[in-house]
């Protein structure tokens, strides 16, 4: 059990089980991506610690890039149109892998999807490490996905509560004990 400010976590995916998982993910996409030297595109900052052991094992030629949306801010997505900073790239005619850490209501990978297609790219799929089925309310694709989740709120391996606990080498789950403050925690303590 780790605690985290004002909330007590307990582990959920060991690092072994995590790498296992991203092994199995970079040997699909070497197999569908190969000769297409596809354009990765990392979401910050939630994705850093997924995209790095999923590029250790990637061996196909690619392209790896960094972007920021705009912040997780309220207890259910804003809705506001979240804008992609830092994108340099042009994805014309690029098939575009997006690495994100989760999808939870699918606003944001919606959002980012639609905004690379009107952009040109000749495809555009999505690569999570994790996914909350239960809290789905947009129409998203999910092409490469690490583990499907429950409805709780998560730390590490990237994800933050109040920008604490990404450097944890495995994922956490807030604890059952403090379970009916999730959606608070959730609310406006985690950040992209
Ligand atoms: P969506 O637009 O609701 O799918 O928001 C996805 C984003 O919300 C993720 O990239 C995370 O930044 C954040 N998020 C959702 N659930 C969690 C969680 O359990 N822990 C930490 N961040 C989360």
């Amino acid at each position: 059990m780790i605690t985290i400010k004002d909330k007590t976590f307990v582990p959920f995916l060991e690092p072994a089980k995590l790498e296992k998982r991203i092994i199995e993910l970079a040997d699909q996409l070497d197999k569908n991506y190969q000769d297409k030297n596809p354009l990765f595109i990392v979401v910050l900052k939630g994705a850093f610690l997924f995209a790095a052991e999923l590029f250790k094992h990637i061996q196909i030629p690619c392209e790896v890039t960094f972007v920021r949306l705009s912040s997780y801010q309220n207890m259910e997505s804003s809705g506001r149109v979240k804008q992609i900073i830092g994108l340099e790239e042009d994805v014309q005619d690029r098939h575009v892998v997006i690495v994100e850490d989760i999808v939870d209501t699918g606003l944001t990978m919606a959002q980012l999807t639609a905004q690379l297609s009107q952009k040109g790219a000749a495809s555009v799929e999505i690569a999570t490490l994790l996914h909350k089925p239960d809290a789905l309310r947009e129409d998203v694709n999910i092409r490469y996905l690490g583990f499907e989740i429950e409805n709780r709120f998560v730390v590490g391996f990237g994800l933050d509560y109040e920008e604490q606990g990404r450097n944890l080498a495995g994922v956490f789950v807030l604890s059952e004990a403090t379970e009916p403050e999730r959606r608070t925690a959730q609310s406006d303590k985690a950040t992209k």
